[in-house]
């Protein structure tokens, strides 16, 4: 290209830049997309357009019904566990490495000998009928799309048979301790015969579930007529109890209990709910063989700290020698990584993957998990680590 040739162009150049014709000729590429959302506060309108999984949840507040909304989004009292599990988050800063050679990051992660593409799995969350008409089918679906462990809930909406039979694989179960022994251990052996491998004890609702406030003043503004779904004995659409009498959930859990459980079974036995370096080191004196800290999402007790800040201390107290799980506000890839660089295994997603089941279904579980792997694997190579392993406290401020 000539001077004269060159010198028009940037002419031309400047031209463009200062004319309103700019405008056209810069929407162009993007037409198509603007064609579906066209400000800011428009939702979208397929999972695929979701830039990060708050899409979905903006979806799914639109979506479901209050009262569904309220039983998924409450915590108890003033929400303020709930808050300080996300919260908790921001005061935690990273540290990077630079010049590593991060080009391929392994994020594989072992849970009892059986290796996963992630750490991120599906926490046990009940009735995912009130928010997809495929429910935990459809969450299994996408489970095994994306290769990520799934956890049942003993509330369930679908069987642990046809759930595993989706997921193509036993899914995990998470047990709730029901008043009667008998019912409890039925609960056991139906796990054991579905070929789970791993129990996953819930113990932290000692407190009750009778101060949910957000859901108690989100069902008063649902006026639907709601008899269809709930009416007929409690659990009534419980797979997993209703065909039990009077199934109960026994909320006052003992070690003495736990015991009971542990002698029972030779599944794996993970207790969910260890907020304290204390109970940790005493769930490694009776023998579980996984220890999983969570608050129930914020739903269990009220003004508790956010799991990432109990974390640390349980680590100190397990020291690796069993799998540590965690769950509880976690958002971001950078949430999980923070969760590993303290001493987690596994980081578990709850109300993320049911935005995206009640958003659009199995593609929307999918698109949540899709994104969080893909934040993780971004945060692990800014901080310049490789490994799952590589992620220490030492890329924490
Ligand atoms: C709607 C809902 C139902 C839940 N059901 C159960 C359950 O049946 N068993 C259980 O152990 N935890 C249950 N949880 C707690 C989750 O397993 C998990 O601890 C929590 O959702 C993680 O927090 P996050 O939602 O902020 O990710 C439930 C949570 C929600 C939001």
């Amino acid at each position: 290209m000539n001077d004269i040739d060159s010198q028009h162009r940037r002419l031309l150049l400047k031209f463009l830049l200062t004319s309103p014709l700019l405008g056209l000729t810069m929407c162009t590429p993007g037409e198509t997309r603007k064609a579906a959302i066209k400000t800011l506060d428009d939702l979208i309108t397929q999972a695929s357009e979701a830039i990060n999984v708050f899409d979905f949840e903006k979806v799914a507040r639109q979506k479901l019904p209050s009262a569904h909304l309220g039983y998924l989004s409450t915590g108890v009292r003033d929400d303020a566990t709930l808050r300080a599990n996300s919260e908790a988050f921001s005061h935690i800063k990273l540290k990077m490495r630079r010049l590593v050679d991060t080009r391929s990051v392994d994020m594989t992660t072992e849970l009892f000998g059986k290796k996963w593409p992630t750490p991120i799995f599906l926490c046990p969350l009940s009735s995912q009928h009130a928010f997809h008409p495929d429910g935990e089918l459809a969450s299994a679906r996408a489970a095994k799309a994306k290769n990520h462990l799934q956890m049942l809930s003993t509330l369930t909406t679908e069987s642990v048979e046809d759930v595993s039979r989706e997921r193509g694989e036993p899914v995990w179960y998470q047990l709730y301790a029901l008043t009667d022994w008998n019912g409890t251990l039925e609960l056991i052996h139906r796990a054991e015969d579905a070929g789970c491998s791993v129990l996953v004890f819930t113990v932290d609702l000692a407190g009750g579930i009778g101060n949910r406030e957000t859901l108690e003043r989100m069902k008063r503004i649902d006026d639907r007529q709601c008899s269809n779904c709930h009416s007929g004995p409690k659990y009534a659409r419980r797979p997993m109890v209703s065909g039990m009498k009077d199934p109960e959930l026994e909320r006052i859990v003992t070690w003495d209990l736990l015991d009971k459980i542990r002698n029972s079974t030779k599944l794996k036995l993970v207790v969910k709910g260890i907020e304290r370096g204390e109970d940790a080191a005493l769930c490694m004196e009776h023998q579980v063989d996984g220890i999983y800290v969570s608050n129930h999402g914020g739903r269990a007790g009220e003004t508790g700290r956010g799991t990432i800040e109990c974390l640390p201390e349980i680590a100190a107290v397990v020291k690796k020698r069993v799998p540590l799980m965690i769950d509880g506000g976690f958002r971001r890839g950078t949430d999980i990584f923070k969760a590993l660089a303290f001493g987690a295994d596994a980081v578990g997603i709850g109300r993320p993957y049911i935005w995206g089941l009640s958003a659009f279904g199995q593609e929307g579980v999918e698109t949540v998990l899709t994104l969080l792997t893909n934040e993780l694997a971004m945060t692990m190579q800014g901080a310049g680590t490789r490994t799952i392993k590589e992620i220490t406290q030492d890329y924490i401020a």
